[in-house]
């Protein structure tokens, strides 16, 4: 507000996202601690120097004894810089991530709904609505609190649509980009979401200065929701959108990793104990490796059908071929991820009873957390199975070539973001398709070891292209 003068705001670059670069967990005697957590924008961050304030969600109680307890509101965090972690009461925050973000946006872009039963709009879904106007506002807030004059700000994700808009309404000076990591949904689609809810969610975005996407297709339904629902003046060559007298540009950045650092993490002695412990379980069988989230966007479940089709048509393979599948679990406080999960493991124990013979196990599903295993994995992989049902880029297709040792084959869905980049030498499929998919992961135990060496080189410049770092300065480039 007018006059005020806050201790803070003395930041020139912010970023703010639902789930933050650290987390805590607390002891019986009340003391804490903190947790790194991985992923790119965590990397991305570890590079820019200093001034920078990253504005997060508490996840848990842990996290909201922490935040209580920080100085100022701020937490200290080596290799990234401030850390500024919301106290957003536990209903607001579950109405706001599980109900709204996860439930609803996230199954809008993903077009995960099985439409006879949901979405159902109700006054229940309207307080669950407000409850993320409620969070948006606090993100809002707080980063208009600690900006400094002509801030750039750096908004992340379908958690935090609104806050562009609410931060342009409190500090008309700084300047705001926000990015979208997951697909973003056709208008068709998108429609379903009731006027007063999607207008917006669109709305919220464009008051942002430049609006990122992770490809061209997700660009280009975003411009074409703009204009077909909101009615905006979207110029579809220069990627811009007008609405209510602003411009916001539209661009595309295709996240990539950072080779030197997965190598470097992945040479380290926890993931080689790891890669010999699964050499030593597998033996010289081929491998097709998968890692996800426990996540109904991955398709692990025909994916595992497409396995099971191969084995049931190419009995060749059997005793020559083990299927790793390492699932990370995730979102399990909503029922649909249970029973994925569940499904997951179904299906897994009968291809495992229908094929196994005692001396040979065809299948290994692990479902928990565990990085240095996957990265062992991806050193091991012949094949890599990327099958998602729709995915805003998907880095595993990214990681899996750059860390392959053995020249892995890619399978991959066309609905995946990287397809974008990655199709020229992934063998792709429709990820609906079991059949086809089983006859790509034959075709690719079979990719003579030269193609597979030439394409896994490939693949790992095109997946190295723009890393983490590069993605971000990018970004804040576009906004001047
Ligand atoms: C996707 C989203 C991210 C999110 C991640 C994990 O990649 O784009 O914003 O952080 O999934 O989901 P979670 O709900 O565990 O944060």
């Amino acid at each position: 507000a007018a006059g005020y003068s806050p201790p803070m705001a003395d930041t020139q670059v912010l970023v703010a996202s639902n789930r933050g670069p650290v987390s805590f967990s607390l002891a019986d005697d009340g003391a804490l601690s903190m947790r790194r957590g991985g992923g790119g924008l965590v990397s991305a961050l570890a590079e820019l120097d200093g001034d920078i304030l990253w504005v997060c969600a508490t996840l848990s109680d842990a996290d909201r004894t922490a935040a209580r307890r920080a100085t100022e509101g701020r937490l200290d965090v080596p290799g990234i810089g401030a850390v500024r972690m919301l106290d957003i009461p536990a209903g607001t925050f579950h109405r706001a991530y599980n109900a709204v973000a996860n439930s609803t946006l996230w199954f809008v872009h993903h077009m995960l709904y099985d439409t006879p039963n949901k979405p159902l709009f109700d006054a229940r879904s309207r307080r669950d609505w407000q409850s993320y106007e409620a969070y948006n506002a606090a993100f809002a807030d707080a980063l208009a609190q600690d900006a400094a004059p002509g801030s750039k700000v750096a908004v992340q994700d379908y958690h935090l649509t609104l806050v562009p808009t609410l931060l342009r309404e409190r500090r008309p000076d700084v300047k705001i980009t926000h990015f979208s990591h997951t697909p973003w949904a056709p208008p068709e689609y998108y429609r379903l979401l009731p006027d007063d809810i999607g207008n917006q969610v669109l709305e919220g975005i464009l008051g942002a200065d430049h609006a990122g996407f992770q490809t061209l297709r997700w660009a280009e339904a975003f411009l074409d929701c703009c204009a077909e629902i909101l009615g905006a003046d979207v110029d579809r060559a220069a990627r811009t959108v007008t609405h209510q007298g602003h411009v916001t540009r539209v661009g595309v950045h295709g996240l990539g990793v950072d080779g030197d650092a997965l190598r470097a993490r992945a040479a380290e002695p926890d993931v080689t104990a790891r890669a010999a412990a699964l050499r030593e379980q597998v033996g010289d069988r081929r491998l097709i490796v998968r890692i996800d989230r426990t996540e109904l966007s991955k398709n692990i479940v025909r994916g595992l059908a497409a396995y099971r089709e191969l084995l049931a048509k190419h009995p060749e393979w059997h005793g020559r071929v083990v299927h790793l599948a390492f699932a990370y679990p995730s979102r399990h406080d909503l029922p649909e991820y249970r029973e994925y999960t569940a499904a997951v493991q179904r299906i897994a124990a009968e291809i495992s009873d229908e094929f196994g013979d005692g001396t040979w196990d065809p299948l290994i599903l692990q479902v928990n957390d565990d990085y240095p295993r996957s990265l062992a994995a991806y050193g091991l992989a012949d094949v890599l199975l990327v099958n998602p049902i729709r995915d805003g880029m998907n880095l595993v297709a990214k990681e899996g070539p750059t860390l392959s040792k053995n020249g892995c084959a890619l399978v991959l869905s066309d609905q995946a973001g990287a397809a974008d980049e990655m199709s020229g030498d992934a063998i792709m499929v429709n990820p609906f398709d079991v059949s086809q998919t089983a006859e790509a992961l034959h075709r690719a135990l079979l990719m003579p070891a030269d193609e597979r060496a030439e394409r896994r080189k490939r693949l790992a410049a095109v997946a190295t292209a723009l890393p983490p770092q590069r993605w971000f300065a990018d970004q804040l480039a576009a906004l001047g």
